[in-house]
């Protein structure tokens, strides 16, 4: 490593990088609709846009639209380049260089990760039998944030509301409640955000919104909260083409209840043909499954890469061992991960 580079730096590990070619991508829990269809639109109005000049400083136009689907001002908003700068900015607005987050585990593993990046620690307290929270260890554990995500990634289960809720009025610090799946949970505490002053909810436009290639997330949080992130945002860092197709997007709400539906419909078909095939899907409130492979996951998924399909392996992880977990897709990928996943079972000596 660079002798130029700050110490900690050495023990951090680069991203998930697949090189997916043309394969079917089942690993990133993207939406089943494919593109969300106000996207192309809006970038052709984006041709009459003055690139030349800088967007807004703080994405005005798409909190204020925010601001409208939630009742809620716009002065709860904070926009950015995905919900992972929104995560980036709670760790540089709420934890001291050398402090650290408190985390549930197994989770989303960027969680622990932008507070390593921010010069911070993590502890991790591992989730109870059945994925949910052990709230009492979350609370014992020191740390000046805590961020739990719910439904969780990978586990894709709801957390129990009430374990959330205590989780928030237990503790004199901020708790990030990701909600990057939120929407096919049809859960949410956005309307709580004014009631406790401690609360963040980070949301996301690259799931049900259809928009992973924007980059377009954001938070909700009490004014006081907002304005504090606001101060170490980097300015302007939500592009303008961005922003007009995010404001785009939240308009055309009808996509996102057919993105839900279609996640519902086929979450029930794709557990059973998991199970046909022997494996052991968990229960799931979001748009991916997380599933027991009686055989190793690793080689699953390396053999179904071959034939064309990428799903994502945690096998490797403490508590998911011989875990793998796909997005739930159309019924036509759906068929096609299982044909795949069929074959794969059936050359396995
Ligand atoms: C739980 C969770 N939070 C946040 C994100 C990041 O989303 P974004 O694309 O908005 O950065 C992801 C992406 O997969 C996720 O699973």
């Amino acid at each position: 490593m660079s002798r130029y580079a700050r110490p900690y730096i050495e023990g951090l590990s680069l991203y998930y990088d697949p090189k997916p070619g043309n394969a079917l991508r089942m690993d990133t829990n993207t939406n089943p609709l494919g593109e969300n269809p106000a996207g192309k639109d809006a970038l052709r109005e984006c041709l009459e846009m003055d690139l030349g000049q800088y967007p807004n400083t703080y994405g005005d136009g798409l909190r204020k639209e925010l601001g409208r689907l939630y009742g809620l001002d716009m002065d709860r908003f904070v926009v950015g380049n995905g919900s992972d700068e929104i995560l980036d900015i709670i760790c540089k607005t709420f934890m001291e260089p050398g402090g650290k987050v408190v985390i549930a585990y197994p989770s989303y593993s960027l969680h622990g990760w932008f507070s390593k990046a921010n010069g911070g620690g993590v502890v991790e307290v591992d989730l109870l039998p059945g994925y949910q929270l052990d709230v009492e260890g979350m609370l014992r554990a020191k740390g000046e944030i805590i961020i739990v995500c719910t439904p969780n990634n990978p586990t894709s289960n709801l957390f129990r509301q009430e374990d959330v809720l205590a989780l928030i009025e237990g503790s004199d610090r901020p708790v990030v409640v990701d909600e990057a799946y939120g929407e096919f949970a049809g859960e949410s505490l956005i309307s709580l955000v004014d009631k406790y002053p401690n609360l963040i909810v980070t949301r996301t436009f690259s799931k049900a919104y259809a928009l992973a290639g924007m980059r377009v997330g954001y938070s909700v949080a009490c004014k006081d909260m907002t304005l504090a992130m606001q101060k170490v945002r980097v300015p302007y860092s939500l592009d303008k083409v961005s922003e007009h197709v995010a404001i785009k997007a939240l308009r055309d709400q009808d996509f996102v209840r057919r993105s839900v539906d279609i996640v519902r419909k086929e979450r029930a078909r794709l557990e059973e043909g998991l199970r046909r095939l022997g494996m052991d899907p968990l229960p799931s409130d979001a748009n991916f499954i997380l599933f027991r492979c009686p055989k190793s996951s690793a080689q699953l998924t390396a053999r179904l890469a071959v034939k064309g399909v990428l799903i994502r392996d945690f096998g490797a992880k403490r508590l998911l061992e011989d875990c793998a977990r796909t997005t739930i897709g159309t019924t036509e990928q759906n068929d096609s991960l299982l044909e795949r996943m069929a074959e794969v079972m059936a050359e396995w000596l």
